[in-house]
C-alpha cells in the first residue's frame, strides 16, 4: 500500500475521495497521483536524499489524490464551504469560479482530510494557475495534472508529457505557453498567479 500524508489510510482515502468525485475525476485524481510519483522519481534527486524519497514520493501521492477534492461540488455547497472557511474569493474567481476548486481543495485537504503537510497544501492549491518559481512539489503536481494519461490527447501532448520528463522547468513552460494560446483563443484573460509563472518560467524557453 502507499502511504498517504493524512488522516485516512490509503485505500480508506479512495473510497472517501470515490464518493465525494465523478468517475472521470476520480480516475484523473488516480493519474495524477502517479503521474507525479513518476515525475518525482525522475526530478527528486531521491538517490542524494536520506530516506531514499519516500516522504517526496508520499507527498506527491497524496496531494495527486487529493488535488481535485473539491471539483465536484455544487455551486451552492462550494459557496458554503468558502464561507464556512473564511476563503479570500477574488473578483477574478469570481467571474471565473471554476478556479475555487484550487483554494477550497487546499482547505477541504487540511479540513477534512486531515493534511497537515504545508508543501502538500500549497501543491493543491496552485496546482491549477501555477505561480512563480514553483516548488518542485507545486511545480509537479502542477504538470502532472496536465500530462496524466487520462487526459484529453491535445496536440501540444507529446510534447509536453516528453518535455516534463526531459526538463521539469521547460516542461512548465511549454504548459504554460501552451494555457495563454489556448486562453487567447478564447478572448478569456489571464489570472493574475499563471500570468506571475509565465513570466519566470520564460527564462527556460
Ligand atoms: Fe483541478
Ligand atoms: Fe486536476
Amino acid at each position: 500500500m502507499m502511504e498517504v500524508l493524512c488522516s485516512y489510510d490509503e485505500e480508506e482515502l479512495k473510497k472517501k475521495l470515490k464518493r465525494k468525485l465523478d468517475d472521470k475525476r476520480y480516475a484523473h485524481s488516480i493519474g495524477v497521483a502517479y503521474t507525479a510519483v513518476s515525475l518525482v522519481m525522475r526530478h527528486g534527486n531521491i538517490d542524494k536524499l536520506e530516506d531514499g524519497g519516500a516522504k517526496l514520493i508520499s507527498q506527491a501521492y497524496t496531494a495527486g489524490l487529493l488535488h481535485d477534492c473539491a471539483k465536484c461540488l455544487e455551486d451552492g455547497e462550494r459557496d458554503k464551504l468558502c464561507k464556512n472557511y473564511k476563503l479570500d474569493i477574488s473578483d477574478f474567481e469570481r467571474e471565473y469560479p471554476y478556479l475555487i476548486h484550487a483554494k477550497l481543495g487546499a482547505a477541504l485537504s487540511q479540513k477534512k482530510y486531515g493534511v497537515d503537510d504545508d508543501e502538500i497544501l500549497s501543491a493543491i492549491r496552485y496546482h491549477t494557475t501555477g505561480h512563480s518559481d514553483m516548488t518542485l512539489l507545486e511545480g509537479i503536481i502542477f504538470s502532472a495534472d496536465f500530462i496524466e494519461p487520462t487526459r484529453k490527447p491535445l496536440m501540444i501532448m507529446p510534447i509536453a508529457r516528453q518535455a516534463l520528463f526531459e526538463d521539469l522547468n521547460h516542461g512548465i513552460y511549454v504548459i504554460l505557453e501552451q494555457t495563454l494560446k489556448h486562453l487567447k483563443n478564447k478572448e478569456q484573460p489571464v489570472e493574475e498567479h499563471t500570468l506571475e509563472a509565465y513570466e519566470w518560467y520564460k527564462r527556460y524557453k
